[in-house]
């Protein structure tokens, strides 16, 4: 971990003029997705454990927010819930107002091991949920075609998985999720498998997909670079139990570059969230995740 501590930094509640008015603007927008007072316990092996405590948290139209903290604070919990794929002890999530029950493809998935099927090409791997849905077979194919455009993988249309590299099949799974055309996109450490640099191709070119797609982004991660470079605002989780212990306003306008990467926001934010994480500070319970910074 870089000392921070020795460098002369703006406060990370400082915004630029730029991403003070995004802050604003994104506040006004509708909220696609809805936590409200979420807890989930499981039967731990000396006892309850509460996985989720009390989580309440909104997200707007094609905001980015990012969820981060340490290992067993809940993060893959609260996204198999978002994702149908477990259920909550108490409380609701709500996507456009209406209780998420079970799977369904107005969520898009992307996980971070290869969840590609390996016996279909790839571009029957981006057809498949489209097939599923319904659509021809003509149609489907063409709207394969397109979304392969889009993540830059048209030409490996006919490949198999086993023939691409990590980044690229994380590509496809992005342009499988992105064809059902779902409201949200929840995505658990998608890149948490692949080497320092393809992890930073993947992150400037998700935000290039994300900037072109009509769609609301909540990213799990546990990369405070990550975090910080790619999201409009990062939920921070303490565990034991998983509570939300801050709301970040990230200081940083968009379009963003890797340049960023040093600017005194981007270290200010990366310092705050490091002394949340490591620093062990005690969560807070807060009625709502919409907390404010000083660019609201
Ligand atoms: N099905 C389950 N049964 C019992 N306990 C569970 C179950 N799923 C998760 N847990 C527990 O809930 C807590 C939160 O787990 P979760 O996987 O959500 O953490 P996480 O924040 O995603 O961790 P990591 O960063 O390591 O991926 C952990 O203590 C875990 O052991
Ligand atoms: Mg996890």
């Amino acid at each position: 971990m870089a000392n921070l501590d020795i460098l002369d930094l703006p406060s990370y509640l400082d915004h630029t003029p730029e991403s003070g008015a995004r802050v604003r603007e994104l506040k006004q927008r509708p909220v696609v997705l809805e936590i409200d007072q979420l807890s989930r316990e499981f039967a731990g092996p000396t006892g309850r454990l509460v996985a989720l405590d009390e989580i309440s948290c909104q997200v707007r139209h094609r905001e980015f927010v990012s969820v981060i903290g340490p290992s067993g604070c809940g993060k893959s919990t609260l996204i198999r819930i978002l994702a149908g794929l477990d259920y909550p002890s108490s409380g609701s999530v709500r996507l456009d107002g209406k209780p998420i029950v079970g799977f369904g493809s107005d969520r898009g998935m992307v996980f971070q091991g290869y969840t590609l099927f390996p016996w279909l090409t790839v571009k029957k791997n981006v057809m498949f949920g489209l097939r599923m849905k319904g659509t021809g077979s003509r149609q489907a194919e063409a709207q394969a075609r397109e979304w392969l455009k889009i993540v830059g993988l048209l030409d490996f249309e006919n490949a198999y998985p086993n023939q691409l590299s990590g980044g690229m099949k994380q590509r496809v799974a992005i342009a499988r999720a992105l064809a059902n055309e779902p409201r949200i996109l929840l995505m658990d450490e998608p890149f948490g498998a692949l080497d320092a640099q393809t992890r930073g191709s993947m992150q400037s070119h998700l935000l290039k997909v994300w900037d072109s797609v009509d769609v609301t982004v909540l990213f799990i991660t546990h990369d405070l670079d990550e975090a910080t470079f790619l999201s409009d605002r990062i939920v921070v989780l303490g565990a034991n139990p998983g509570r939300i212990v801050e709301v970040i306003d990230v200081p940083l306008p968009r379009p963003r570059s890797p340049e960023l990467f040093m600017s005194g926001h981007f270290l200010a934010t990366k310092k705050r969230l490091e002394h949340l994480i490591y620093n062990h500070e005690t969560p807070m319970k807060h009625p709502s995740a919409n907390l404010h910074s000083r660019a609201a």
